[in-house]
């Protein structure tokens, strides 16, 4: 079939693949899942009758990665957008002239994804999706599974399929997208100066085992508590590379609860008021910035806001992680980006093994806000000072215990 696909190498190893799983395990950017819904769309249009699924770790993670992607490439080319019906929103479902559909779905438990039979699966970013929720899903898939995933640790992918007969490992990286701006590879690059361990994950798709996590005190919460007192809104600013990131953080209970704003590149200071105000920010609201900007803080300033540069000093970064290591940070289903970076967020280790005091730079324009608002409005006398296992009682070593040793 002429698909009028502009297509990488990957596309056709995962269509043309014959194995019964087909795991893509690589790098970030490479292209693993924009190439699979490719397949998975060609298979649509050329089978009567299938039903594929697309599942992922939840419904915001499969919105704004896989999702997106397949809204681009269903009405970006011609002979795919023909054979489609109708795309349900609502219900994450394409339907095909055919009578074939795709369809986007999470489950809870083993026990949900128990329910209902497909021809095809593309378990999506699987390291989220726990393994005896896979085991159900794949044991009602009739013809292929796809999976793919970024290797930071080794998980069921590699306890329970690779080399086992009828799955086929395809491992790639960013060198095998053709579709990527060079600024994007760089930045990828430019972990082997920071964090080995990370580059040959992200950079190389090896499987590693990223240790010195930063945050190990998160958790995902379904919304803000109705009771929970604004603190303040962090802000990033990103420029044509990089993400501009906005998030609010709330108190309640004596814990932080977190919800991401703005995560978008190439914004101009009045793009970010304007994306400020659609996200239901309040000109109210204190936004605490990086003070490295302090132009744009003041344009910001004159478009209404109220903002305020983070106190940054010889420490900061260091002090900022201290304070927000203290609370426990209940962060949103919805801040996916969020969510991505502070599971990637790390101390630099050295080549020779040492862990250094100052994290990765990578992966914290979300990060960076949320550090901001701890530096400016969460008080270091709050604290709670680590208690001593046992009371110190200063005595002279002259005489008395030394004899008594001795
Ligand atoms: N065939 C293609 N045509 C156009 N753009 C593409 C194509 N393949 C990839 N891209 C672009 O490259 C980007 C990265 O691809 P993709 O999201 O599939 O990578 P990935 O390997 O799944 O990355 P990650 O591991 O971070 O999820 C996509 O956002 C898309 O914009
Ligand atoms: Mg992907």
């Amino acid at each position: 079939m002429h698909t009028g696909y502009q297509s990488s190498i990957l596309f056709l190893q995962n269509y043309l693949a014959d194995a019964h799983i087909v795991v893509n395990q690589g790098g970030t950017n490479s292209g693993k899942t924009y190439s699979i819904m490719q397949a998975l769309f060609c298979f649509a249009c050329q089978n009567n009758g299938l039903v594929i699924t697309v599942a992922g770790q939840d419904i915001p993670n499969l919105r704004a990665g896989v999702l997106r992607d397949s809204l681009k490439i269903s009405s970006e080319y011609e002979p795919v957008a023909k054979c489609i019906k109708s795309y349900n929103k609502t219900d994450r479902i394409f339907e095909f002239h055919n009578g074939t559909i795709i369809e986007f779905k999470s489950y809870d438990n083993a026990q949900d994804a128990k329910s209902g039979k497909r021809d095809y699966l593309f378990v999506n970013e699987a390291n989220g999706v726990k393994w005896d929720i896979y085991s159900e899903l794949s044991l009602r898939t009739r013809k292929k599974i796809y999976i793919d995933y970024n290797p930071n640790c080794g998980f069921w992918v590699h306890d329970k399929l690779i080399g086992k007969p009828d799955v086929q490992l395809i491992i790639s990286d960013h060198r095998h997208n053709p579709f990527l701006e060079d600024m994007e590879r760089e930045k990828i690059e430019s972990l082997k100066s920071e964090d080995e361990e990370q580059w040959k994950v992200y950079a190389r798709g090896i499987t590693g085992k990223i240790i010195g996590l930063i945050f190990n005190n998160w958790h995902i919460c379904e919304a803000i508590p109705p009771d929970a007192k604004p603190i303040a809104a962090g802000l990033d600013f990103g420029y044509s590379n990089d993400e501009t990131g906005c998030l609010m953080v709330y108190k309640q209970n004596g814990e932080l609860w977190i919800d991401e704003l703005l995560y978008e590149k190439a914004l101009t200071n009045p793009d970010i008021s304007e994306r400020l105000k659609a996200a239901g920010l309040s000109k109210k609201m204190e936004i605490v910035a990086d003070s490295a900007e302090p132009k744009s803080i003041e344009e910001l300033r004159r478009l209404g806001w109220w903002i305020s540069p983070a106190k940054k000093g010889a420490d900061s970064v260091k002090i900022s992680i201290d304070i927000l290591k203290r609370y426990k940070l209940n962060i949103t289903r919805n801040s996916v980006n969020l969510r991505t970076e502070i599971g990637r967020y790390k101390w630099r280790v050295e080549l020779s093994g040492r862990t250094l005091n100052e994290p990765v730079d990578h992966w914290n324009h979300l990060i960076d806000p949320l550090r901001y608002v701890a530096l400016n409005k969460l008080k270091i006398s709050n604290l709670v000072q680590p208690k001593t296992r046992f009371p110190y009682t200063p005595r002279s070593l002259e005489g008395g215990m030394l004899q008594e040793l001795i």
